[in-house]
């Protein structure tokens, strides 16, 4: 199992980056929480102590992630962990098809993780170490009716993970895709009632047990695993007249 000298949380600000960054702090890690709220960043340095340092980033600036990689790095010395959690996920009404929330998605969701991703990688492939994690979602294993664009960013999150192991592991490098079900944040706190939620503590709990076991793509919980080995069988005709 590896331990973790020092590592970067992107989207940290609440929800489950958040609660990672306190359990990483509380195991002695050195943690840089990168979020675009500097009050909340500087709430969550307050509360989880002195191992942790903020950067307030936006990643769909995506031309200021190299800069910004760059600075964490001088700081922290050597980088051991790196967990893009940074998502969004706009409500979306039953008939409306909106460009605009699609675009934020994919911007945050998928296009910030390559904008980090890449640079993280070449850095880890010359190091010939370090652990990637990507947080996907059970949400990226079927276009399902709610919300197009939010499956699709995580089901190309979840592929182009996919792909960043393949070229990785024979550097040495591990790669860990992560699909959390529904987990008690501010993004889900108005959504009503949701199957099996957990607190963001139990996520972020799960989310590195999974990155120190070096699974390749683990959910959280594991019970998700046999729910949506399932789900990804139902036949289209099937599945379209569900309301999954
Ligand atoms: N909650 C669930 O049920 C659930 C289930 C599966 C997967 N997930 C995934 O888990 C991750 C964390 O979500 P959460 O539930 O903890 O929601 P959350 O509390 O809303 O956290 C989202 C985090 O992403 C950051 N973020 C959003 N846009 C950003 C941007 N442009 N630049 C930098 N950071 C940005 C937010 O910080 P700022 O707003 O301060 O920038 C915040 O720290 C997301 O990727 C989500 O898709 C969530």
């Amino acid at each position: 199992m590896p331990t973790y000298k020092t590592a970067i949380v992107i989207g940290a600000s609440s929800g489950i980056g958040e609660a990672l960054v306190r359990q990483l702090a509380k195991d002695g890690v050195t943690v840089a929480a990168l979020a675009r709220r500097a009050d909340e960043l500087e709430r969550v340095q307050r509360e989880a102590g002195d191992k942790v340092r903020i950067y307030a980033h936006d990643v769909t600036d995506y031309a200021s992630v190299p800069a910004m990689f760059d600075r964490v790095k001088a700081d922290l010395g050597e980088v051991d962990l790196v967990i893009y959690n940074a998502g969004v996920m706009p409500p979306v009404a039953e008939s409306e098809y909106n460009f605009e929330k699609d675009h934020a998605m994919i911007a945050v969701n998928l296009l910030g993780a390559m904008a980090w991703l890449n640079p993280v990688a070449a850095y880890m492939e010359a190091r010939r170490s370090g652990t990637i994690v990507g947080v996907s979602s059970v949400a990226g294993d079927r276009g399902r009716r709610g919300n197009p664009a939010y499956h699709t960013s995580k089901a190309a999150l979840t592929t182009y993970l996919e792909a960043l192991r393949n070229r990785l592991s024979r550097y040495g490098v591990t790669v860990v895709t992560v699909k959390p079900g529904p987990v008690a944040t501010p993004m889900t706190k108005d959504l009503g009632k949701l199957p099996l939620i957990i607190p963001a503590e139990q996520a972020a709990a799960g989310i590195l047990a999974h990155a120190r076991a070096g699974t390749v793509e683990g959910y959280v919980p594991v019970a998700w695993w046999p729910i949506m080995s399932v789900i990804q069988q139902v036949p289209s005709w099937i599945f379209r007249k569900t309301n999954i």
